[in-house]
C-alpha cells in the first residue's frame, strides 16, 4: 500500500469514534511510525510503504479504534513546549494545566528575579508542573512527590531526559515522606490533585474512564478530599509568605477558596480559564 491510501484507510477506521479528530491522529500516527514530519506525507502520498510499516500501522490503529488515548499509544504528549514521555499508570498532562505553570512561571519572575525560588509540586504523574516549571525557570530547588510508583519511574525517566538537576522526586502519601528540614522550606507548594467526584466515573468519557488511572481522577464524594487534606498540612511546610496553588475542576473555585481562607490562608484568588472556568486557586501562608 501507499502512504496516501493508508491515509485514507486510517482516518475512515477512526471517523466512528467519539472525541477523535481521525485525519489529523491517522498522520500523526503514521509520521511518528515512518520517523518523518508531517508534510512528507503530503509530498510523498506515493511512496510504498513495507508489509511491516503497514502491520504496524494497521494495529496502532485498531487500538485507538478501541478507544485507547493516542498519547498512551505513542508514548507521548507536549505540554509547555516539551515532549514528555507518558505510559499506563500516568495521567496524560493537560492543556488546562499548562494555565497553573503559566502563573508560576509569572509568580517566579515577579518575587524571585534572581533568586532560588524552592518548590514542593504533590501528585506530580508524568512530571509536567515541576518539570515544565523547572525547565522554563532553571533557578529553582524542586521537589516532587507521588503515591504511585509507576507515575514516578515516568516522571523521573523524563527528568533524566531533560537533564533537570534541581528536580528530585520521591515516593510519598502527600506530605508524609517529607522529612523535618523541610518545614517552612518551600515557598511555593503546587498541586494538581485527582478532583473529580467519585458518582462521576460513568460520565466520563470512554477514554479516559477506561485508561487513566483511577488514583490521578478521583478526589472522594465531593472531589474535594486532597485539597482539604494538603491545605491542612500545607502551612507546616511553607515558609511565610508562601504561595500555595491548586488546579481545581470547573465549579470548585468557592469550595477550594473557602477550605484555604478556613486554614489562614490569605490574599485567596480564583483564576478562569479561557472558556470562563474556574480553573486555579492560589493563596499566600
Ligand atoms: C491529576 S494527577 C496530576 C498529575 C500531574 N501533576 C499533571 O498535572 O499532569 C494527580 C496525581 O496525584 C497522585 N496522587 C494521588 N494520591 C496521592 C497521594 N495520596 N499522595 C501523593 N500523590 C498522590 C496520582 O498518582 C497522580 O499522579
Amino acid at each position: 500500500m501507499v502512504i496516501q491510501e493508508l491515509l485514507k484507510w486510517g482516518s475512515e477506521a477512526l471517523s466512528g469514534i467519539e472525541y477523535s479528530n481521525p485525519q489529523q491522529e491517522t498522520r500523526l500516527i503514521l509520521s511518528q511510525l515512518l520517523g518523518v514530519d508531517r508534510s512528507y506525507l503530503y509530498a510523498h502520498g506515493d511512496k510504498e510503504v513495507s508489509e511491516e510499516e503497514k502491520d504496524k500501522f494497521i494495529w496502532i490503529i485498531e487500538r485507538r479504534k478501541s478507544g485507547e488515548p493516542l498519547q498512551y499509544i505513542l508514548g507521548i504528549q507536549e505540554f509547555m513546549g516539551i515532549d514528555f514521555k507518558v505510559g499506563n499508570g500516568v495521567l496524560i498532562p493537560r492543556g488546562d494545566t499548562e494555565l497553573l505553570v503559566e502563573w508560576l512561571i509569572k509568580f517566579i519572575d515577579e518575587e524571585f528575579d534572581d533568586r532560588t525560588y524552592r518548590m514542593l509540586d504533590i501528585g506530580v504523574g508524568s512530571g509536567a508542573i515541576s518539570l515544565s516549571t523547572a525547565y522554563h525557570r532553571p533557578k529553582g530547588e524542586i521537589l516532587g512527590v507521588d503515591i504511585s510508583k509507576e507515575a514516578l519511574m515516568i516522571a523521573e525517566e523524563n527528568r533524566i531526559n531533560l537533564r533537570l538537576d534541581n528536580v528530585r522526586f520521591i515516593e510519598s502519601d502527600l506530605f508524609s515522606s517529607i522529612g523535618e528540614e523541610y518545614l517552612q522550606g518551600f515557598d511555593i507548594i503546587a498541586s494538581n490533585p485527582p478532583y473529580i467526584p467519585e458518582g462521576n466515573r460513568e460520565t466520563l468519557q470512554k477514554e479516559v474512564r477506561m485508561y487513566e488511572p483511577a488514583l490521578a481522577l478521583f478526589g472522594g464524594e465531593d472531589g474535594l478530599d486532597y485539597y482539604r487534606k494538603i491545605t491542612s498540612q500545607a502551612r507546616k511546610y511553607l515558609a511565610n509568605g508562601g504561595l500555595l496553588i491548586f488546579e481545581i475542576g470547573a465549579g470548585q473555585g468557592p469550595d477550594v477558596a473557602r477550605i484555604m481562607e478556613g486554614n489562614g490562608f490569605k490574599a485567596v484568588t480564583v483564576e478562569k480559564d479561557l472558556e470562563n472556568r474556574d480553573r486555579i486557586v492560589a493563596g499566600r501562608s
